[in-house]
C-alpha cells in the first residue's frame, strides 16, 4: 500500500485496502494515528487495521504488532477473553494435526499416499514446501492426539478437526484415509485442511475444513502466503482452480500462483490479491465447469477494478498437466501471451450467435457490453470497447453510442456526506481542543454556557468532548472516539481529515476569535429572530403581541451584544 503525504501535513491519503477505488480515500492521520476511508467507511486505528488486514482478534493484532516492534507482553492468560483462547487453542490444534499427517505420510501407514503423489509426479520437495500429509484410515489419530493434549470438548467440536459421534459416544477424525492439504492464513498459520480421496472411487474427491472460529472461506486463499513475494515482484497473480495445479504450476517456478478453497470466487479474495497487484491471469480447467467458473469470476475480479487476462490451455490441459506434459517454460509463454479477458468472453459468446451476419455480430458486442462497462477505468472502458467491436467486426460508431448512453449511470461509491455541513469555526475549535491542554481550560467554560453549541452540526461531538474534559479521564483523540456514535466518529475523521482543514494548525488566539464570533451570533441571531416574529404578528393581525415584541426590540440596545460577549458565568 502507497500512501501520500498532503503537503507538509501529518496526513496521509491512499487506495483503501478495504475497497476498490480508483481516486485515493483512505486518510492517515500521523499525529493522532487513526486511518479513515470516506469511500467504504472503515476506520480506526493501527490495531483495527491489522485486526482487519490479517483477520485477527485485539489480541492476536496486539501480538503481532508488540513482536514487530520487539516489545514483550505479559503472559496470554492475564488478558484474554474466551473467544481469544478458543482461537489460541485452535490454531494449537491445527499445528497438531499439520505435523501428525506428515509424520503418518513418511511412516509405514504413508505407502499408498506416497506411492499416488509419486505418480502424480509430485516431488518429495513439493511434499516437504506444502506440508502434504496423510490422514490415516482408522479415524482415532487427530482425536487421541487432542484428548492427550487436554484440549476440552468444546475446543474439539468447534475446532472442525474431529465429529461427534451420532450415539454421542466420543470422536472420531473428520478426515480418514486422505491425501492433505494444510491451508494457511496470509502470515503462515495452518487454518484449515483439505483432504483428497486416493481411490478413484471414493466420493467426494475432496474434502474441506468447515467454517471455524479461525477459517472464513471467503476470505482465504491457497497458497497466498507462498504467493504473495512473487506476485508482487510479478505485479501479477496466476488464478488457478485446484489444489493439485496450484503445486503442479507453483513447482514450475510460476511462484505467484493461487487457487480459492473449495467454493467460488469472492470479492474478499480479489480484496487480498489486489492489496499486492491488479492484474490477474485467470487460467481454468479446459472443461465447461472451469470455463463457467471462469466467466463468474471474471464478473468478481471486473468488480473490484483487477485488469484481467484469461488463459485458456490447449490440448484439453488442465494447468497442472500442461507444466508437466509440455513444461515450465511453455507455461510461462502461455501466461504471458495470455489475452485481455474480453476476448475470452467473446469467443465464448460466438457460439452463442451467428456470426457470419452483422445481427449475430452486434448481439455478440451487446452480450460482452456490461462486462466491458464494469472496467472502472474511463480510458481503458473506451479501449476495450473499441478492441472488441475490432475483434467482432462491429462498426465503431456503435460503440460510441452505447457508451454516451451508459455515461449517465457511473459513479464512484462515496459515503454520503452528511446534510449539516461543518462550519470553519467549529473544526478549528475541534481541533484546538484536541491538542492543546491550555485551550481546554480556557474555553471549555465559555462553550460551555453558549447557546450555539446545540446548533453546531458537530454537537454531540462537542458535548461528548466537554464531559469527557470534565470527567478528569484521559484526554485524547482515541478517548474521543471511542465515546462517539458511528455517524459521529465519521463527522470527526472528516473534520480533522477534510481538505478544508489543510494549512496551519489553530492556535488558542484562533480559537477565542472563534468564539467571539460565535457569542457575537448569538445577539445577532436573537434580534433576527424577534424581528421575524414581528413580521409574523403584524401580518397575523395580532398587533398587541407586535407592540409587545417591538417594545422588546428597543430594550436590545447595541450595548446588549457586548454583554452578550462576556460569558454567563462571568456577569
Ligand atoms: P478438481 O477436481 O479440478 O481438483 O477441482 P484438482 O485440485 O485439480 O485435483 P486433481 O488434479 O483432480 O487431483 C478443483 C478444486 O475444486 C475443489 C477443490 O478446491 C479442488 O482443488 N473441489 C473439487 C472440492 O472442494 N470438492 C470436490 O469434491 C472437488
Ligand atoms: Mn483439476
Amino acid at each position: 500500500m502507497r500512501l501520500k503525504r498532503l503537503g507538509a501535513t501529518q496526513r496521509y491519503v491512499g487506495l483503501c485496502p478495504f475497497h476498490s477505488e480508483k481516486t485515493p480515500s483512505f486518510n492517515v492521520h500521523g499525529n493522532r494515528q487513526f486511518y479513515k476511508c470516506f469511500g467504504c467507511g472503515a476506520g480506526g486505528d493501527v490495531f483495527k487495521f491489522v485486526q482487519e488486514i490479517e483477520g485477527l482478534s485485539f489480541y492476536e493484532a496486539l501480538k503481532l504488532l508488540a513482536e514487530r516492534a520487539g516489545i514483550p507482553l505479559p503472559r496470554r492468560s492475564e488478558y484474554t477473553d474466551a473467544e481469544t483462547r478458543l482461537r489460541a487453542a485452535i490454531f494449537q490444534m491445527h499445528e497438531l494435526a499439520a505435523e501428525s499427517f506428515r509424520a503418518s505420510l513418511r511412516g509405514p501407514v504413508g505407502a499408498e499416499a506416497r506411492a499416488y503423489l509419486d505418480k502424480r509426479g509430485v516431488t518429495p520437495e513439493q511434499v516437504e514446501a506444502f506440508g502434504l500429509g496423510y490422514a490415516e484410515r482408522i479415524g482415532q489419530t487427530l482425536v487421541r492426539l487432542f484428548q492427550n493434549q487436554g484440549f476440552t470438548p468444546e475446543q474439539l467440536e468447534q475446532g472442525g478437526l474431529v465429529l461427534k459421534r451420532q450415539d454421542g459416544s466420543g470422536y472420531f477424525d473428520r478426515f480418514r484415509n486422505r491425501l492433505t492439504f494444510p491451508i494457511q492464513n496470509e502470515s503462515g498459520k495452518v487454518i484449515a485442511f483439505a483432504g483428497r480421496a486416493l481411490a478413484p472411487g471414493d466420493e467426494p474427491k475432496y474434502i474441506n475444513s468447515p467454517e471455524t472460529p479461525i477459517y472464513r472461506k471467503s476470505y482465504v486463499l491457497y497458497n497466498l502466503h507462498r504467493a504473495k513475494d512473487a506476485i508482487r515482484k510479478e505485479e501479477r497473480s496466476v488464478l488457478v482452480e485446484g489444489y493439485m495445479d496450484v503445486i503442479g504450476v507453483f513447482g514450475s517456478g510460476v511462484r505467484e500462483v493461487v487457487a480459492s478453497c473449495g467454493t467460488a470466487l469472492t470479492t474478499q479474495q480479489v480484496q487480498a490479491l489486489k492489496r499486492h497487484a491488479e492484474r490477474i491471469v485467470v487460467n481454468f480447467d479446459p472443461d465447461a465447469a472451469g470455463a463457467n467458473a471462469a466467466e463468474r469470476s471474471i464478473q468478481i475480479l471486473l468488480g473490484e477494478g483487477m485488469h484481467i487476462r484469461v488463459l485458456g490451455l490447449e490440448g484439453g490441459l488442465d494447468p497442472d498437466e500442461f507444466c508437466k506434459e509440455r513444461g515450465a517454460e511453455a507455461y510461462r509463454q502461455a501466461l504471458n501471451k495470455a489475452n485481455g479477458y474480453f476476448y475470452w468472453l467473446s469467443d465464448r459468446a460466438r457460439g452463442k450467435f451467428d456470426m457470419r451476419t452483422a445481427e449475430g455480430r452486434v448481439a455478440d458486442f451487446q452480450f460482452l457490453l456490461p462486462s466491458i462497462q464494469r472496467l472502472t477505468d474511463k480510458l481503458e472502458r473506451m479501449a476495450v470497447a473499441n478492441d472488441v467491436a475490432g475483434y467482432l467486426g462491429v462498426d465503431s460508431g456503435l460503440v460510441l453510442e452505447h457508451f454516451r448512453k451508459a455515461a449517465g449511470d457511473r459513479k464512484e461509491r462515496t459515503l454520503a456526506t452528511p446534510d449539516e455541513p461543518v462550519r470553519y469555526v467549529e473544526r478549528a475549535l475541534l481541533s484546538l481542543l484536541l491538542d492543546d491542554a491550555e485551550a481546554r481550560a480556557q474555553l471549555i467554560p465559555r462553550l460551555r454556557c453558549l447557546p450555539a453549541v446545540e446548533q453546531f452540526a458537530a454537537r454531540r461531538i462537542f458535548q461528548t468532548l466537554i464531559a469527557l474534559h470534565d470527567s478528569g479521564a484521559p484526554f485524547g483523540f482515541a478517548e474521543l472516539d471511542a465515546r462517539l456514535e458511528d455517524s459521529d466518529r465519521d463527522r470527526l475523521a472528516r473534520m480533522l481529515l477534510g481538505s478544508e482543514t489543510e494549512g496551519e494548525d489553530p492556535a488558542l488566539p484562533d480559537g477565542e476569535e472563534c468564539l467571539r464570533l460565535l457569542e457575537a451570533q448569538r445577539g445577532e441571531g436573537e434580534i433576527a429572530a424577534l424581528r421575524g416574529r414581528i413580521r409574523e404578528a403584524e401580518r397575523a393581525g395580532n398587533l398587541e403581541e407586535a407592540l409587545r415584541l417591538t417594545r422588546e426590540l428597543d430594550r436590545m440596545p447595541s450595548s446588549r451584544r457586548r454583554a452578550v460577549s462576556r460569558p454567563r458565568g462571568v456577569q
